[in-house]
């Protein structure tokens, strides 16, 4: 083509076009941010000293969240949060114990001990990861990394068949059933008898660690002075219902499913060779695509519930958080994609004196990106953590809201 013929095409025709596109795409950047920056986050918690507390010393909740543009809706938040902090979080070197369980099993137990003494240095994080997570999930990662570096002494329980580790009986993990975490609970008490001890639950961790908090174990041993939930699926039975619910989501679900199912194949001949009365099939579980097909195959049977939505009844915490009597911290966002904002019980915590969701209008499902920039290790969900944890933790904070 004539060369001329170029410069002039680029002068008449490309440069406006580029021009145009440019403009159009700042206005859209532009009031996308707008729209959001008249949303804040809300907080539901009963008004009194918690509430007054969580106010003056937790500035992140009177924060207006702005998530990143990569966040423009929860199920793209979801994903690509999960893609970035892969990119940019540094594996995490724990030092490893195996714990043996009272029935035999094993499972890993994953600990990052504090660099230098300080107040900090004191105080143990316990860690619960999401439904198919281990100590190198991504959020986790993260998580470690930035409570390592203000000096706070972390351990992540693997449940059993993750983090590496094989199983040695059928018996996996439930979001109910407390059994492993109390074992964890006391041997991490053993190690450090002095150290309070906090939990963080992600998503299903939340779930478990909720379950926690609400049971006789903790009311009579009082294990943890405080717990963090965060994307805790506060209706269990919707949140599968969710995941099932779009062509994005099902793909997610099928995902999930997958990491599910690759814990029964890795150890078919463990499961298989003890299965007595069961009636597993390795068959149907192989084939699972859902996370409902996995626990109506596989999970209830492990822990004997006689349906699947007897299991998820269970595991939701919507109508017993009155049994939590230590402080507890909820982060919840209105466009988490296994969530409806109807199924977060804002009303029970607006009648709860020591529990409080933070509720955002983004942020996705433990997603929380919020700089323009994603390729950065500090978020909201991060600040939140470590400004709390500061304060609740010092001077024994925790102590002043617990309720009786
Ligand atoms: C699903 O999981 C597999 C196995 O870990 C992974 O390789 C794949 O990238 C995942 N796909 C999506 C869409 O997340
Ligand atoms: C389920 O029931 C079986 C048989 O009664 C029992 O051996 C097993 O311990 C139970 N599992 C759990 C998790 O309670």
């Amino acid at each position: 083509m004539d060369r001329l013929l170029i410069v002039r095409l680029a002068r008449n025709a490309v440069l406006p076009l580029a021009y145009i596109i440019f403009t159009a795409a700042a206005f859209v950047i532009a009031g996308y941010f707008l729209a959001l920056k008249t949303q804040s986050s809300m907080l539901f918690c009963k008004d009194g000293n918690f509430k007054q507390f969580l106010i003056k010393k937790v500035p992140v909740v009177r924060e207006k969240y702005l998530p990143s543009i990569c966040g423009f809706n929860g199920y793209a938040h979801t994903v690509l949060a999960t893609l970035f902090r892969d990119i940019i979080t540094p594996t995490v070197v724990y030092d490893r114990e195996i714990l043996t369980l009272n029935d035999g099993g094993e499972l890993a137990v994953d600990w990052l001990y504090p660099k230098y003494k300080g107040p900090q240095s004191l105080v143990t994080v316990l860690i619960l990861t999401g439904l198919t997570g281990d100590s190198q999930s991504e959020y986790v990662r993260e998580t470690v990394n930035e409570l390592f570096e203000k000096g706070y002494c972390c351990v992540v329980l693997n449940y059993r068949g993750r983090g590496g580790v094989k199983l040695k009986t059928a018996r996996t993990y439930s979001a109910t059933n407390i059994e492993d975490l109390t074992e964890v609970l006391k041997h991490v008490k053993s190690k450090r008898p002095n150290s309070p001890i906090a939990g963080i639950g992600f998503s299903m961790g939340g779930t478990l660690l909720g379950t926690f908090l609400m049971s006789s174990e903790q009311e009579k041993n009082k294990h943890l002075v405080t717990g963090i939930l965060i994307s805790v699926p506060w209706n269990v039975k919707q949140a599968c219902k969710n995941a099932e619910g779009s062509w994005l989501m099902r793909k997610m679900g099928k995902n999930l499913s997958h990491h599910l199912r690759s814990v029964v194949v890795k150890n078919k001949d463990v499961i298989f060779k003890q299965d007595n009365d069961r009636s597993l099939d390795y068959n149907i579980i192989k084939r699972c695509n859902t996370i409902r097909e996995f626990d109506t195959a596989y999970t209830i049977k492990i822990f004997n519930y006689t349906n699947v939505y007897h299991y998820y009844e269970d595991a939701t915490l919507s109508n017993k958080l009155h049994l939590i009597n230590v402080p507890c911290l909820c982060l919840s966002a209105a466009d988490d994609p296994f969530l409806y904002f109807r199924d977060i019980p804002v009303n029970e915590a607006d009648n709860h004196g020591n529990l409080a969701i933070l509720v955002t209008s983004g942020g996705g499902h433990v997603g929380y990106l919020d700089t323009f920039w994603p390729f950065t290790n500090n978020n909201f969900m991060l600040k939140l953590i470590q400004q709390y944890f500061d304060a609740i933790m010092v001077d024994k904070n925790y102590e002043k809201f617990v309720s009786l």
